[in-house]
Protein backbone atom coordinates (compact mmCIF):
# COMPACT_ATOMS: atom_id res chain seq x y z
CA UNK A 1 0.00 0.00 0.00
CA UNK A 2 0.97 3.35 -1.13
CA UNK A 3 2.48 5.88 2.35
CA UNK A 4 0.42 8.84 2.85
CA UNK A 5 0.16 11.72 0.13
CA UNK A 6 3.41 13.92 -0.39
CA UNK A 7 3.65 17.34 0.46
CA UNK A 8 1.85 18.62 -3.42
CA UNK A 9 2.16 22.53 -2.43
CA UNK A 10 5.97 22.26 -1.46
CA UNK A 11 6.43 20.66 -4.87
CA UNK A 12 4.78 22.67 -7.09
CA UNK A 13 6.34 25.85 -5.22
CA UNK A 14 9.76 24.12 -6.18
CA UNK A 15 8.47 24.13 -9.79
CA UNK A 16 7.66 27.89 -9.47
CA UNK A 17 11.61 28.85 -8.12
CA UNK A 18 12.52 28.05 -11.84
CA UNK A 19 11.20 30.74 -13.77
CA UNK A 20 12.89 32.67 -11.01
CA UNK A 21 16.41 31.52 -11.69
CA UNK A 22 15.83 31.85 -15.36
CA UNK A 23 14.15 35.38 -15.27
CA UNK A 24 17.27 37.75 -14.29
CA UNK A 25 19.38 35.75 -16.34
CA UNK A 26 17.36 36.03 -19.01
CA UNK A 27 17.08 39.66 -18.75
CA UNK A 28 20.63 40.31 -18.21
CA UNK A 29 20.67 38.64 -21.73
CA UNK A 30 17.87 40.77 -23.17
CA UNK A 31 19.36 44.08 -21.30
CA UNK A 32 22.84 43.31 -23.01
CA UNK A 33 22.02 42.99 -26.74
CA UNK A 34 19.11 46.16 -26.89
CA UNK A 35 20.27 48.05 -24.08
CA UNK A 36 23.34 49.16 -22.67
CA UNK A 37 22.26 48.19 -18.48
CA UNK A 38 24.46 49.22 -15.46
CA UNK A 39 26.69 47.01 -14.37
CA UNK A 40 25.15 47.41 -10.80
CA UNK A 41 21.94 46.46 -12.05
CA UNK A 42 23.55 42.94 -13.46
CA UNK A 43 24.92 42.00 -10.24
CA UNK A 44 21.80 42.78 -8.51
CA UNK A 45 19.92 40.67 -11.12
CA UNK A 46 23.03 37.72 -11.21
CA UNK A 47 22.45 38.17 -6.99
CA UNK A 48 18.68 37.92 -7.28
CA UNK A 49 19.40 34.20 -9.58
CA UNK A 50 21.77 33.00 -7.23
CA UNK A 51 18.99 33.34 -4.05
CA UNK A 52 16.58 31.84 -5.72
CA UNK A 53 19.01 28.89 -6.48
CA UNK A 54 19.40 28.65 -2.65
CA UNK A 55 15.45 28.69 -2.41
CA UNK A 56 15.71 26.04 -4.36
CA UNK A 57 18.11 24.08 -2.74
CA UNK A 58 17.87 24.66 0.59
CA UNK A 59 13.49 24.56 0.16
CA UNK A 60 13.10 23.11 4.03
CA UNK A 61 14.78 26.17 5.30
CA UNK A 62 12.98 28.31 3.44
CA UNK A 63 9.05 27.07 4.30
CA UNK A 64 10.30 28.36 7.77
CA UNK A 65 10.88 31.71 7.10
CA UNK A 66 6.67 31.82 6.39
CA UNK A 67 6.81 35.45 7.56
CA UNK A 68 4.92 38.45 5.63
CA UNK A 69 8.34 40.70 5.96
CA UNK A 70 10.04 37.70 3.77
CA UNK A 71 6.74 38.21 1.65
CA UNK A 72 7.47 41.94 1.57
CA UNK A 73 10.97 41.99 1.17
CA UNK A 74 10.84 39.67 -1.92
CA UNK A 75 8.52 40.99 -4.07
CA UNK A 76 9.69 44.55 -2.97
CA UNK A 77 12.89 43.64 -4.35
CA UNK A 78 11.03 42.13 -7.62
CA UNK A 79 9.21 45.62 -8.25
CA UNK A 80 12.53 47.63 -7.86
CA UNK A 81 14.28 45.43 -9.96
CA UNK A 82 11.55 45.41 -12.63
CA UNK A 83 11.45 48.97 -12.76
CA UNK A 84 15.13 49.51 -13.27
CA UNK A 85 15.25 46.52 -15.69
CA UNK A 86 12.29 47.49 -17.53
CA UNK A 87 8.71 45.94 -18.26
CA UNK A 88 9.91 44.39 -21.50
CA UNK A 89 11.97 42.07 -19.95
CA UNK A 90 11.25 38.83 -18.31
CA UNK A 91 11.56 40.45 -15.14
CA UNK A 92 7.38 40.71 -15.26
CA UNK A 93 7.86 36.80 -15.14
CA UNK A 94 9.75 37.08 -11.91
CA UNK A 95 7.09 38.96 -10.56
CA UNK A 96 4.25 36.58 -11.70
CA UNK A 97 6.18 34.02 -10.49
CA UNK A 98 6.82 35.74 -7.19
CA UNK A 99 2.88 36.29 -6.59
CA UNK A 100 2.33 32.36 -7.48
CA UNK A 101 4.94 31.53 -4.95
CA UNK A 102 3.92 34.00 -2.23
CA UNK A 103 -0.13 32.81 -2.85
CA UNK A 104 1.39 28.97 -2.26
CA UNK A 105 3.34 29.81 0.89
CA UNK A 106 1.86 33.15 2.68
CA UNK A 107 -1.78 33.76 4.27
CA UNK A 108 -3.96 34.84 1.84
CA UNK A 109 -4.84 38.23 3.33
CA UNK A 110 -0.87 39.62 2.74
CA UNK A 111 -0.64 37.82 -0.78
CA UNK A 112 -3.41 40.06 -2.40
CA UNK A 113 -2.32 43.12 -0.25
CA UNK A 114 0.89 42.40 -2.14
CA UNK A 115 -0.34 41.89 -5.70
CA UNK A 116 -2.22 44.89 -5.63
CA UNK A 117 0.73 47.01 -4.42
CA UNK A 118 2.78 44.85 -7.64
CA UNK A 119 -0.33 45.94 -9.98
CA UNK A 120 -0.09 49.56 -8.78
CA UNK A 121 3.71 49.75 -9.32
CA UNK A 122 3.47 48.13 -12.37
CA UNK A 123 1.27 50.86 -13.77
CA UNK A 124 3.32 53.37 -11.85
CA UNK A 125 6.10 52.06 -14.24
CA UNK A 126 4.48 52.46 -17.59
CA UNK A 127 3.40 55.76 -16.52
CA UNK A 128 7.36 56.52 -16.58
CA UNK A 129 8.29 54.44 -19.17
CA UNK A 130 11.11 53.13 -17.05
CA UNK A 131 13.68 50.48 -18.10
CA UNK A 132 13.63 48.82 -21.14
CA UNK A 133 9.89 48.83 -22.61
CA UNK A 134 10.51 48.65 -26.43
CA UNK A 135 6.46 47.94 -26.79
CA UNK A 136 5.17 51.02 -24.21
CA UNK A 137 1.76 51.59 -25.47
CA UNK A 138 0.69 47.96 -27.18
CA UNK A 139 -2.46 45.82 -25.32
CA UNK A 140 0.26 42.99 -23.93
CA UNK A 141 2.44 45.98 -21.83
CA UNK A 142 -0.64 47.67 -20.88
CA UNK A 143 -3.16 45.19 -19.91
CA UNK A 144 -2.31 41.64 -20.32
CA UNK A 145 1.12 41.65 -18.12
CA UNK A 146 -0.43 43.74 -15.12
CA UNK A 147 -3.72 41.77 -15.36
CA UNK A 148 -0.79 38.53 -14.76
CA UNK A 149 0.73 40.27 -12.16
CA UNK A 150 -2.59 40.92 -10.39
CA UNK A 151 -3.90 37.57 -10.76
CA UNK A 152 -0.94 35.81 -9.85
CA UNK A 153 -1.22 36.00 -6.41
CA UNK A 154 -4.78 34.99 -5.61
CA UNK A 155 -4.09 32.47 -8.39
CA UNK A 156 -1.26 30.94 -6.14
CA UNK A 157 -3.66 30.86 -2.88
CA UNK A 158 -6.26 29.07 -5.04
CA UNK A 159 -3.92 26.89 -6.00
CA UNK A 160 -2.34 25.93 -2.40
CA UNK A 161 -6.11 25.39 -1.26
CA UNK A 162 -7.11 23.21 -3.92
CA UNK A 163 -3.98 20.91 -3.27
CA UNK A 164 -4.33 21.01 0.38
CA UNK A 165 -7.92 19.93 -0.10
CA UNK A 166 -7.07 16.97 -2.53
CA UNK A 167 -4.20 15.96 0.45
CA UNK A 168 -6.65 15.94 3.28
CA UNK A 169 -9.02 13.46 0.69
CA UNK A 170 -6.21 11.60 -0.45
CA UNK A 171 -4.82 11.04 3.29
CA UNK A 172 -8.46 10.53 4.48
CA UNK A 173 -8.66 8.09 1.23
CA UNK A 174 -5.57 6.22 2.48
CA UNK A 175 -6.61 5.85 6.20
CA UNK A 176 -9.76 4.12 5.45
CA UNK A 177 -7.56 1.84 3.08
CA UNK A 178 -5.28 0.78 5.92
CA UNK A 179 -8.48 0.45 8.43
CA UNK A 180 -9.86 -1.97 5.69
CA UNK A 181 -6.78 -3.72 5.57
CA UNK A 182 -6.46 -4.33 9.00
CA UNK A 183 -9.94 -5.21 9.67
CA UNK A 184 -9.34 -7.56 6.40
CA UNK A 185 -6.41 -9.15 7.91
CA UNK A 186 -8.47 -9.73 11.59
CA UNK A 187 -11.22 -11.20 9.66
CA UNK A 188 -8.46 -13.96 8.36
CA UNK A 189 -7.31 -14.72 11.79
CA UNK A 190 -10.47 -15.16 13.47
CA UNK A 191 -11.19 -17.42 9.91
CA UNK A 192 -7.61 -19.47 10.61
CA UNK A 193 -8.14 -20.06 14.19
CA UNK A 194 -11.96 -21.37 13.36
CA UNK A 195 -10.83 -23.13 11.05
CA UNK A 196 -7.77 -25.19 12.26
CA UNK A 197 -7.89 -24.84 15.88
CA UNK A 198 -11.82 -24.64 17.01
CA UNK A 199 -13.23 -27.68 15.56
CA UNK A 200 -10.06 -29.50 17.19
CA UNK A 201 -10.33 -28.00 20.50
CA UNK A 202 -13.99 -29.26 20.65
CA UNK A 203 -13.32 -32.80 20.05
CA UNK A 204 -10.60 -32.70 22.97
CA UNK A 205 -13.25 -31.54 25.25
CA UNK A 206 -15.86 -33.99 24.42
CA UNK A 207 -12.87 -36.47 24.34
CA UNK A 208 -12.24 -35.36 27.97
CA UNK A 209 -16.10 -36.31 28.89
CA UNK A 210 -15.64 -39.64 27.28
CA UNK A 211 -12.32 -39.94 29.44
CA UNK A 212 -13.74 -38.82 32.91
CA UNK A 213 -17.11 -41.47 32.20
CA UNK A 214 -14.92 -43.88 31.52
CA UNK A 215 -12.49 -43.46 34.42
CA UNK A 216 -16.32 -42.89 36.45
CA UNK A 217 -17.22 -46.54 35.31
CA UNK A 218 -13.50 -47.77 36.44
CA UNK A 219 -13.13 -49.04 32.39
CA UNK A 220 -9.67 -48.24 32.02
CA UNK A 221 -9.28 -49.68 28.40
CA UNK A 222 -12.05 -46.94 26.68
CA UNK A 223 -9.90 -44.56 29.45
CA UNK A 224 -6.13 -45.23 27.84
CA UNK A 225 -8.00 -44.93 24.66
CA UNK A 226 -9.60 -41.87 25.15
CA UNK A 227 -6.22 -40.46 26.77
CA UNK A 228 -4.37 -41.43 23.75
CA UNK A 229 -6.31 -39.56 21.45
CA UNK A 230 -6.51 -36.47 23.42
CA UNK A 231 -2.71 -36.63 23.45
CA UNK A 232 -2.44 -37.22 19.40
CA UNK A 233 -5.22 -34.51 18.83
CA UNK A 234 -3.15 -31.77 21.17
CA UNK A 235 -0.11 -33.07 19.13
CA UNK A 236 -2.24 -31.88 15.95
CA UNK A 237 -3.14 -28.86 17.71
CA UNK A 238 0.33 -27.78 18.32
CA UNK A 239 0.88 -28.22 15.00
CA UNK A 240 -2.08 -26.25 13.62
CA UNK A 241 -1.08 -23.45 15.75
CA UNK A 242 2.33 -23.48 14.55
CA UNK A 243 0.99 -23.08 11.29
CA UNK A 244 -1.42 -20.60 11.81
CA UNK A 245 1.40 -18.63 13.77
CA UNK A 246 3.16 -19.01 10.55
CA UNK A 247 0.82 -17.87 8.49
CA UNK A 248 0.06 -14.31 10.21
CA UNK A 249 4.27 -13.98 10.61
CA UNK A 250 4.81 -13.94 6.31
CA UNK A 251 4.36 -11.23 5.02
CA UNK A 252 4.07 -11.79 1.31
CA UNK A 253 6.97 -10.11 0.65
CA UNK A 254 9.81 -13.33 0.10
CA UNK A 255 8.87 -15.37 -3.39
CA UNK A 256 6.85 -18.11 -3.35
CA UNK A 257 8.95 -20.15 -3.55
CA UNK A 258 11.12 -19.12 -1.23
CA UNK A 259 7.93 -19.39 1.19
CA UNK A 260 7.41 -22.87 0.07
CA UNK A 261 11.50 -23.95 0.92
CA UNK A 262 10.83 -22.09 4.21
CA UNK A 263 7.20 -23.95 4.84
CA UNK A 264 8.74 -27.23 4.18
CA UNK A 265 12.22 -26.93 6.15
CA UNK A 266 10.05 -25.68 9.36
CA UNK A 267 7.37 -28.80 8.20
CA UNK A 268 10.51 -31.35 8.55
CA UNK A 269 12.80 -29.97 10.53
CA UNK A 270 14.58 -32.48 12.80
CA UNK A 271 13.45 -35.31 10.82
CA UNK A 272 15.41 -37.34 8.32
CA UNK A 273 13.79 -36.26 5.33
CA UNK A 274 14.88 -34.39 2.04
CA UNK A 275 12.37 -31.93 0.40
CA UNK A 276 13.30 -30.71 -3.02
CA UNK A 277 11.03 -28.05 -5.01
CA UNK A 278 10.85 -27.74 -8.49
CA UNK A 279 9.77 -24.57 -10.30
CA UNK A 280 8.34 -25.63 -13.64
CA UNK A 281 6.34 -21.74 -14.31
CA UNK A 282 7.24 -19.92 -17.15
CA UNK A 283 7.16 -16.51 -15.18
CA UNK A 284 8.75 -16.18 -11.33
CA UNK A 285 5.21 -13.53 -11.17
CA UNK A 286 2.66 -16.46 -12.04
CA UNK A 287 1.28 -17.24 -8.63
CA UNK A 288 -2.40 -17.29 -6.81
CA UNK A 289 -3.54 -14.00 -5.36
CA UNK A 290 -2.79 -13.24 -1.58
CA UNK A 291 -5.51 -15.24 0.18
CA UNK A 292 -4.69 -18.42 -2.41
CA UNK A 293 -1.05 -17.70 -1.74
CA UNK A 294 -1.86 -18.21 2.38
CA UNK A 295 -3.84 -21.47 1.41
CA UNK A 296 -0.72 -22.75 -0.69
CA UNK A 297 1.50 -22.80 2.12
CA UNK A 298 -1.28 -23.84 4.43
CA UNK A 299 -1.61 -26.24 2.40
CA UNK A 300 2.07 -26.97 2.79
CA UNK A 301 2.03 -27.68 5.90
CA UNK A 302 -0.60 -29.38 6.61
CA UNK A 303 0.83 -31.92 3.46
CA UNK A 304 3.76 -32.35 5.17
CA UNK A 305 2.93 -32.62 8.60
CA UNK A 306 0.73 -35.78 7.02
CA UNK A 307 4.44 -37.32 5.64
CA UNK A 308 6.24 -36.57 9.00
CA UNK A 309 3.86 -38.29 10.85
CA UNK A 310 2.50 -41.18 8.51
CA UNK A 311 4.21 -41.94 5.65
CA UNK A 312 8.13 -42.96 6.48
CA UNK A 313 9.43 -41.41 2.96
CA UNK A 314 13.06 -40.03 2.29
CA UNK A 315 11.70 -37.26 -0.24
CA UNK A 316 9.68 -35.25 -0.74
CA UNK A 317 9.01 -33.26 -3.94
CA UNK A 318 6.86 -30.07 -4.14
CA UNK A 319 6.12 -28.69 -7.69
CA UNK A 320 4.88 -25.68 -8.82
CA UNK A 321 3.29 -25.01 -12.31
CA UNK A 322 1.25 -22.57 -13.63
CA UNK A 323 -0.68 -22.13 -16.88
CA UNK A 324 -4.46 -21.10 -18.20
CA UNK A 325 -5.46 -19.41 -15.13
CA UNK A 326 -4.47 -21.74 -13.04
CA UNK A 327 -1.88 -22.75 -10.28
CA UNK A 328 -0.70 -25.92 -9.12
CA UNK A 329 1.06 -27.61 -6.42
CA UNK A 330 1.70 -30.93 -6.36
CA UNK A 331 3.40 -32.77 -2.74
CA UNK A 332 4.28 -36.12 -3.64
CA UNK A 333 6.27 -38.49 -0.95
CA UNK A 334 7.68 -41.85 -1.80
CA UNK A 335 6.47 -43.21 1.20
CA UNK A 336 3.93 -46.06 2.56
CA UNK A 337 1.22 -44.10 0.98
CA UNK A 338 -2.47 -45.46 2.26
CA UNK A 339 -5.82 -46.63 1.14
CA UNK A 340 -7.81 -43.19 0.00
CA UNK A 341 -11.17 -44.88 -0.26
CA UNK A 342 -10.47 -45.90 3.53
CA UNK A 343 -12.48 -43.06 5.40
CA UNK A 344 -10.60 -41.66 8.51
CA UNK A 345 -13.37 -40.37 11.10
CA UNK A 346 -12.14 -37.88 13.44
CA UNK A 347 -9.20 -36.94 11.32
CA UNK A 348 -9.62 -33.39 9.37
CA UNK A 349 -6.32 -33.08 7.97
CA UNK A 350 -7.08 -33.43 4.46
CA UNK A 351 -10.97 -32.76 4.85
CA UNK A 352 -9.46 -28.98 6.35
CA UNK A 353 -6.85 -29.11 3.12
CA UNK A 354 -9.60 -29.48 1.03
CA UNK A 355 -12.25 -26.92 2.13
CA UNK A 356 -9.32 -24.57 2.36
CA UNK A 357 -8.91 -25.06 -1.47
CA UNK A 358 -12.02 -25.20 -2.24
CA UNK A 359 -13.07 -21.32 -0.27
CA UNK A 360 -10.17 -20.15 -2.35
CA UNK A 361 -12.01 -21.11 -5.70
CA UNK A 362 -9.63 -23.95 -6.48
CA UNK A 363 -9.31 -28.08 -5.57
CA UNK A 364 -7.17 -30.66 -4.07
CA UNK A 365 -6.90 -34.28 -5.12
CA UNK A 366 -5.44 -36.70 -3.11
CA UNK A 367 -3.74 -39.83 -5.14
CA UNK A 368 -2.39 -43.08 -3.28
CA UNK A 369 -2.07 -46.19 -2.68
CA UNK A 370 -0.54 -48.66 -0.22
CA UNK A 371 2.99 -48.89 -0.95
CA UNK A 372 3.39 -46.32 -3.88
CA UNK A 373 3.61 -43.00 -2.41
CA UNK A 374 1.31 -40.13 -1.71
CA UNK A 375 0.39 -37.03 -3.94
CA UNK A 376 -1.31 -33.88 -3.09
CA UNK A 377 -2.25 -31.65 -5.66
CA UNK A 378 -3.64 -28.14 -5.03
CA UNK A 379 -4.97 -26.39 -7.97
CA UNK A 380 -5.59 -22.69 -7.59
CA UNK A 381 -6.69 -19.64 -9.54
CA UNK A 382 -3.87 -17.48 -10.73
CA UNK A 383 -2.48 -15.15 -12.81
CA UNK A 384 0.42 -15.25 -15.32
N1 LIG B 1 1.39 -38.71 3.14
C1 LIG B 1 0.72 -39.70 3.74
N2 LIG B 1 1.27 -40.96 3.78
C2 LIG B 1 0.59 -41.94 4.37
N3 LIG B 1 -0.61 -41.82 4.95
C3 LIG B 1 -1.20 -40.62 4.95
C4 LIG B 1 -0.58 -39.50 4.36
N4 LIG B 1 -1.40 -38.45 4.49
C5 LIG B 1 -2.48 -38.89 5.14
N5 LIG B 1 -2.38 -40.20 5.43
C6 LIG B 1 -3.40 -41.02 6.05
O1 LIG B 1 -4.62 -40.33 6.03
C7 LIG B 1 -5.15 -40.20 7.35
C8 LIG B 1 -5.91 -38.91 7.49
O2 LIG B 1 -5.03 -37.82 7.47
P1 LIG B 1 -5.48 -36.49 8.17
O3 LIG B 1 -6.85 -36.20 7.69
O4 LIG B 1 -4.44 -35.49 7.88
O5 LIG B 1 -5.56 -36.79 9.71
P2 LIG B 1 -4.38 -37.05 10.78
O6 LIG B 1 -3.11 -36.56 10.18
O7 LIG B 1 -4.82 -36.25 11.94
O8 LIG B 1 -4.37 -38.51 11.01
C9 LIG B 1 -3.95 -40.32 8.26
O9 LIG B 1 -4.32 -40.80 9.53
C10 LIG B 1 -3.08 -41.30 7.50
O10 LIG B 1 -3.47 -42.63 7.77
MG1 LIG C 1 -2.88 -34.74 9.26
Amino acid sequence: MNGPPPDAVGRLAQYVLIPRIAAPGLSVVALRTNHDPAVALILVLLIMMALNYLALRYWTLLKRARRPLVLVLDQGVALIALGLAGLGTPMVLYVVAGGVLAGLIHRARPVLAVSLAGALTYGVLLVFQAGYVPGGSDFHTTITLPALVLAAGPAGVALRRLLNEQERTASQLWKLRRTAAVREERLRVARELHDSLTKDLHGVWLLSQTLRSSLERGDLRSAREAAGVIGETAEGLAGQSRVVIQGLRENGSSSLVQALQERAGVAIAGHPLSVEVHDERKSPRAGPDAAGRSTMLAVTSEALHNVVKHAQAHLVTLTLAASGGEVVLQITDDGRGFDVSAGHPGHFGLLGMTERANRSGGGLQVTSSPGMGTTVRLVLPGHG
